[in-house]
C-alpha cells in the first residue's frame, strides 16, 4: 500500500494530510492516538453514508472510538443555514460537548458544511475532513475555508477554520460518476498551471492511467495537488493576496456557472474558466498562444469543456463578474497565466478583451 503524508504548516493549528488505498478503515486507529474528541459526529449526505458509511461506523468502533452518523439531503441545495441549524439541534440533543469533535465523510458541500458547523457549535469544536470526491481531495478538504450558500450567492457566510487531519483514501474514488472525476481533474490541472510545469507534463503523460485510477498515479497526483495548496496556504491562510492564485479558472468559471443557472457542473465551468483566462492573458500580451493552446489541449485531453455553451448570455456573465464576492469595488481580479507553471493577479484587464473572449 502507498502511504504519503503532506503537512499543512500553521504553527499550532498545523495538521497532517494522509494519502493512501484502503485508508477510510484505518481512521479510527489514528484518531485514537491523537486523542482529538471523546466522541465523534460523522457528518455525511445520504448518498455518501449509503456508499460508505456502515463500513466506516464499524471500522471507528472497532478501533474504541465512540462515533455516531448524521445525514442530511445530498446536493448543493442542502448547503445552507437550515441544514447547519438542523445539524446543531440535532448535536446538541445528542449531547455533544466541547470535548467531541466532527468528522467531515464527503464531497465539498459536506466538508464546507461540518467546517463551518464545527467552527461555531459551541463556539468551536475540532474536526477532521474524509472528503470522498477528487475535487474535494485535491482542494476543498485542504486549508480551511468552510461555509454555506444564501440566496445572494454561494459561499457567501462561512470562517476560516482548520480542520485537524484530513484523511483521503484514494480508493473511493471507485464509486465516484465519471463527470464528477472529470471535475475534480479540472481544479487538478489549476495546480499545474498556477505553480507546477513538470506536473502540467505529468498530466499530460498519464491521461489514461488517471482515467484507469492506477493507483500509484492517483496518489502521486493528490499529493501535489495537497503539496502545492498546503504551500499557498501556510503562507496566506486569509486570502489576503497569494492564495487568490487558487482561484485561477475562477473568475470567469464561477460567472458562467452562475449564468447557467448552476447547471454547469462546478468543475467543468473551471476547465471553461481556465481557458477563456489563458486566452484573456493571450490578448492581454503575457502568454503565447502556444502555452494557451497547451492548456486547452490537457483540458480536452481530460474530456471537459474548452467554450462557454453557446446557449448561456454574455451579458449575464459580465453581470456576474461584477458581483463576484472576489470583485472589489467593482475591480475585477483575473488571474492570468504568464507562462504554464506561474501566474499573476491583476486587474488591469481591458474590458474589449474581455468582451472578445467571451465572444469567442
Ligand atoms: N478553493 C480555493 C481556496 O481554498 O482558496
Amino acid at each position: 500500500m502507498t502511504k504519503t503524508l503532506v503537512k499543512v504548516g500553521l504553527d499550532e493549528r498545523s495538521y497532517p494530510i494522509r494519502i493512501s488505498s484502503g485508508l477510510l478503515e484505518k481512521i479510527g486507529i489514528d484518531l485514537h492516538e491523537r486523542n482529538i474528541g471523546t466522541k465523534y459526529g460523522v457528518i455525511s449526505d445520504d448518498r455518501v453514508a449509503a456508499l460508505h458509511g456502515s463500513r466506516f461506523m464499524q471500522s471507528l468502533t472497532d478501533a474504541g472510538i465512540r462515533a455516531e452518523l448524521l445525514t442530511f439531503p445530498a446536493g448543493e441545495a442542502s448547503k445552507h443555514l437550515q441544514t447547519v441549524t438542523a445539524l446543531s439541534s440535532e448535536l446538541a440533543q445528542r449531547g455533544f460537548d466541547r470535548k467531541d469533535a466532527l468528522i467531515a465523510l464527503g464531497g465539498g458541500v459536506t466538508g464546507d458544511i461540518t467546517g463551518f458547523l464545527a467552527s461555531i457549535y459551541l463556539r468551536g469544536i475540532p474536526f477532521v475532513q474524509v472528503p470522498t470526491t477528487l475535487l474535494s481531495q485535491v482542494d476543498s478538504s485542504v486549508g480551511g475555508k468552510t461555509g454555506v450558500d444564501i440566496p445572494e450567492g454561494k459561499n457567501l457566510v462561512g470562517t476560516f477554520y482548520q480542520p485537524k487531519a484530513v484523511y483521503i483514501d484514494i480508493d473511493v474514488l471507485n464509486t465516484l460518476p465519471a463527470d464528477e472525476l472529470r471535475g475534480g481533474i479540472a481544479e487538478v490541472i489549476k495546480y499545474g498551471v498556477i505553480n507546477d510545469a513538470e506536473f502540467f507534463a505529468f498530466l499530460e503523460q498519464q491521461r489514461e492511467a488517471v482515467f484507469a485510477l492506477q493507483q500509484d498515479v492517483l496518489t502521486k497526483l493528490i499529493a501535489r495537488c495537497c503539496e502545492i495548496k498546503a504551500w499557498v496556504v501556510e503562507q496566506d491562510e486569509r486570502e489576503g493576496g497569494l492564495r487568490r492564485i487558487l482561484n485561477f479558472g475562477h473568475t470567469i468559471g464561477h460567472a458562467v456557472e452562475a449564468a447557467s443557472g448552476f447547471q454547469l457542473i462546478h468543475g467543468y465551468a473551471v476547465a471553461i474558466g481556465m481557458c477563456a483566462a489563458a486566452e484573456l492573458a493571450v490578448c492581454s500580451g503575457c502568454l503565447t498562444t502556444e502555452s494557451a493552446e497547451r492548456i486547452r489541449r490537457l483540458i480536452a485531453a481530460y474530456g471537459l469543456p474548452t467554450a462557454i455553451p453557446a446557449n448561456i448570455n454574455r451579458e449575464e456573465i459580465k453581470k456576474y463578474l461584477l458581483t463576484d464576492k472576489k470583485t472589489v469595488g467593482g475591480r475585477v481580479f483575473y488571474v492570468l497565466p504568464e507562462r504554464i507553471g506561474a501566474v499573476k493577479i491583476t486587474d488591469q484587464v481591458r474590458e474589449e478583451d474581455v468582451d472578445t473572449v467571451l465572444a469567442a
